[in-house]
């Protein structure tokens, strides 16, 4: 099917929900990160055509943007951040192609705010529905992370990612970067020659074929600029499934392929709650260690860090998580990044549903005793402000102000009213609201409008027992709030309450078959900082400093530093030099600036370290160690 085709069957087959999806958005919706008016002039589709320069660490090349003008004075704004722009073209588009004469046009670069980048404004010659930015990203760009051979598992080739999630596609791409807009995309992605046998390109959207290092996509189906994904390096692929596999560097394929060999088992289960998996494809993407988060849930093709990868399948958690996205967030997306509780606390959500479906309830019951723990931490250290699920980021960076408290409160939200109204009644009123607003991104205001009319309203009296405006607009947990217990979990408590006792000695703890979640709990609920002749009686019985699972590592590592405990420290400074996910490095380097020792080291370390972070993660590492 060639694009257009595949545009017009789209457009003819969606004509109601364009209709309604058209109304929604001339509701206000305000984006605050955005300098775009797509009130006025939206984006609908972007034709990409780019060069990867890996010397010059640059993407170059143009976009080609058609639009659909509501208001015919008004001009294009777009965002970008430290983009070359050289020249923008403007025309009109005929016949499935821009037509020939289109012209140079006035643009302007406005000045460059902090947060949000600068705005592109062109000036729209009346007719005009299309325009062509000749542009070049900079080798800085927020979005991209260029590698060095070294730096990823093969050694021997450079490799290139984009995170875009959740202002970074205009460091890269001249867009209405607000996930309020969403488009279609093609993409012609060109390798250098000396690199074409080499590499592939991979993109978040569907591959319609390659040939001397030059590599075509597109994504027919509506999506937000955070989306956009691109991913250059010497990548291998095995199937899961008969529509799911993995991408690997070559060291790390059969481990990539065996950890994730349940990913079309995980697909099954969201699908029989919520209904059909509706993007083709899920691949799995699995990036060098740099990969500053755990999983990113770009459309058709997940983004993930190595990290995940335990031997025992123990962290596919994230799997579910990412997957359950291409329900919550990909098909229905928050407006505004103030609604990202609607995102990320119905996948939490979801993801623990299918965890309890696939790898049964007392894992699903683990998970949620120590998301609750992380919850309630944060909930102690954040500010009243963050702890509300519509969070004002007026004057922030969305960035700074990422916390766990939109996954976990967001998901202990859903889990009330699962409670209260009963599973097969929430269930059908969650597949009903996937339904509903497929497509589509709306805000919190619209998410709850609907939840009043679609469920509380059919269940006055059970309503009352859900505090909708405090969950989502007021600081803390209501109470009551849905409180899991593990047993499980219990019994490791008790084994460690015992040890910390000394009732016993650590060898006589039997963790042979403990999974991730119980080594977790174990070093959680041990008094914190332990003295180091504590922390090498239970190393020596446990080997916690050379354990290959990252997750279990980075706990340990944490009451290491605490701890004192030097033995361990050669480990770190290794996690640290290797791993850039901000999730395990940022607790890391926050416990190290608590001593003037600790400042030394940390700062020692990041300076080696800092080159091979990402510019995500340098930036949020800057802030702590500078
Ligand atoms: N969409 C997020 C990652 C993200 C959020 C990137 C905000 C940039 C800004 C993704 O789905 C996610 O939540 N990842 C988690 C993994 C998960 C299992 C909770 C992560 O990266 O830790
Ligand atoms: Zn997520």
């Amino acid at each position: 099917m060639t694009r257009r085709t595949a545009i017009a069957t789209i457009t003819g087959s969606t004509l109601a929900l364009a209709a309604c999806h058209k109304k929604r958005n001339m509701e206000e919706v305000h984006d605050i990160d955005s300098f775009a008016h797509p009130t006025q002039v939206r984006v609908k589709h972007c034709s990409l055509d780019l060069t990867v320069n890996f010397h010059d660490k640059k993407l170059e090349g143009s976009a080609g943007l058609n639009l659909v003008r509501t208001d015919p004075k008004a001009p294009l704004i777009l965002d970008t951040r430290d983009l070359h722009i050289d020249e923008v073209r403007c025309g009109k588009y005929q016949d499935g192609a821009p037509a020939s004469s289109y012209a140079e046009c006035k643009f302007t670069i406005g000045n460059r705010d902090p947060i949000l980048g600068s705005p592109l404004t062109v000036n729209l010659p009346a007719g005009t529905d299309y325009v062509l930015i000749q542009y070049a990203s900079q080798p800085e760009a927020s979005g991209l992370q260029w590698l060095e051979p070294h730096q990823t598992a093969g050694r021997r080739h450079p490799f290139l990612y984009s995170q875009n999630e959740s202002i970074h596609a205009r460091s890269w791409i001249p867009i209405q970067d607000t996930p309020s807009v969403r488009l279609t995309y093609d993409a012609t992605i060109r390798i250098q020659a000396n690199y074409a046998q080499a590499l592939i390109a991979l993109m978040g959207a569907e591959h319609q074929g390659s040939g001397n290092g030059v590599f075509r996509f597109s994504m027919d189906l509506p999506i937000p600029s955070y989306l956009i994904a691109l991913a250059v390096g010497e990548l291998h692929f095995r199937d899961t499934g008969q529509r799911s596999g993995v991408y690997a560097e070559p060291p790390i394929i059969d481990s990539a392929t065996r950890e994730f060999a349940d990913t079309e088992k995980l697909m099954e289960a969201v699908e029989d709650l919520y209904g059909p998996y509706r993007w083709g494809r899920y691949d799995l993407l699995i990036l060098p260690p740099s990969f500053p988060f755990g999983g990113m849930e770009n459309p058709r093709l997940t983004f993930a860090t190595p990290t995940v990868i335990a031997g025992d399948k123990s962290l596919v958690s994230l799997v579910a998580h990412e997957l359950a996205h291409s329900w919550s967030g990909n098909l229905v997306t928050n407006a505004t990044w103030s609604d990202f509780w609607l995102n990320e606390g119905f996948t939490t959500y979801i993801e623990n549903r299918i965890q309890e479906r696939v790898y049964g309830q007392e894992v699903a019951l683990m998970e949620q005793v120590l998301d609750r723990r992380v919850l309630d931490k944060e909930l102690r250290e954040f500010d009243k402000r963050d702890q509300i699920l519509h969070i004002d980021l007026a004057g922030r960076d969305p960035d700074d102000t990422m916390s766990e408290i939109p996954y976990f409160k967001g998901a202990l939200f859903l889990r009330q009213m699962e409670e209260v109204f009963g599973r097969p009644t929430f269930d059908e009123y969650l597949k009903k609201y996937f339904n509903h607003f497929a497509f589509q991104s709306i805000t919190t205001a619209t998410a709850l409008d609907y939840l009043r009319t679609e469920l509380l309203g059919d269940y006055p009296r059970k309503a009352k027992q859900i505090p909708v405006n405090e969950w989502v607009y007021q600081p803390g947990l209501p109470a009551p709030a849905p409180q899991a217990v593990s047993e499980r979990l219990n019994a490791i408590r008790d084994k460690a309450n015992q040890w910390a006792a000394h009732e016993t000695s650590a060898r006589d703890i039997d963790t042979a078959n403990w999974v991730t979640q119980e080594w977790l709990e174990f070093l959680q609920v041990l008094p914190n900082p332990l003295p180091p002749a504590r922390m090498t009686e239970l190393d020596q019985a446990l080997h916690l400093t050379r354990t290959g699972n990252d997750e279990i590592l980075d706990q340990w590592l944490l009451m290491s530093i605490d701890s004192g405990y030097t033995h361990a420290f050669p480990r770190l400074e290794g996690f640290l030099l290797h791993v850039g996910r901000i999730k395990y490095i940022r607790p890391l380097y926050v416990a190290l600036m608590k001593t003037p020792k600790g400042q030394a080291r940390a700062k020692e370390i990041y300076r080696k370290a800092r080159p091979g972070y990402h510019p995500i993660a340098q930036a949020a590492i800057d802030k702590i160690v500078k």
